[in-house]
């Protein structure tokens, strides 16, 4: 989709994940792009990256409180803390971190990415004793 866009925009292009996790994702995309069109990586129309998340898991006060009973994750996944995402992320040149719950901080999104050329939702609450 990313490079699809940027065969015809001549925009800077935009990636928003909404729960990062570890960062699966968002490494997957770019080592992808990497290998198949590392013009976009490095070029003036490189994404602009955003990832939101709590770092620290579900935040059980915006559940509904038969929810919040259920053993949500509280921590930050993997440990993957604010910090080591920073850190795991430093090589993209445009990166963007808003920490806290959404949809409290769908506000801060700066005015680049608030459409999206690619947006990953990934806040999944599945408790940890819920069945699938
Ligand atoms: C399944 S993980 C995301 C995995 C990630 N997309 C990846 O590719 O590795 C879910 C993430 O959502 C975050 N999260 C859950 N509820 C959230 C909320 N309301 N606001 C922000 N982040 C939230 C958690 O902290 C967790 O890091």
């Amino acid at each position: 989709m990313l490079i699809e866009r940027s065969h015809k925009e001549s925009r800077r292009l935009s990636y928003v994940e909404c729960g990062v996790g570890e960062g699966h994702t968002l490494y997957s995309v770019w080592a992808y792009l990497n290998e198949a069109n590392p013009s976009l990586i490095r070029g003036p129309g490189a994404p602009h990256y955003l990832l939101m998340d709590t770092f620290q898991g579900v935040d059980p006060s915006i559940l509904p409180k038969e929810e919040a009973e259920k053993g949500h994750v509280t921590q930050a996944y993997g440990g993957d803390t604010l910090d080591v995402i920073k850190q795991r992320f430093a090589f993209l040149n445009d990166l963007s971190i808003i920490a806290g719950t959404i949809p409290s901080t769908l506000v801060e999104i700066p005015e680049q990415c608030q459409l999206p050329d690619f947006l990953h939702i990934d806040i999944r609450i599945a408790s940890q004793k819920s069945k699938r």
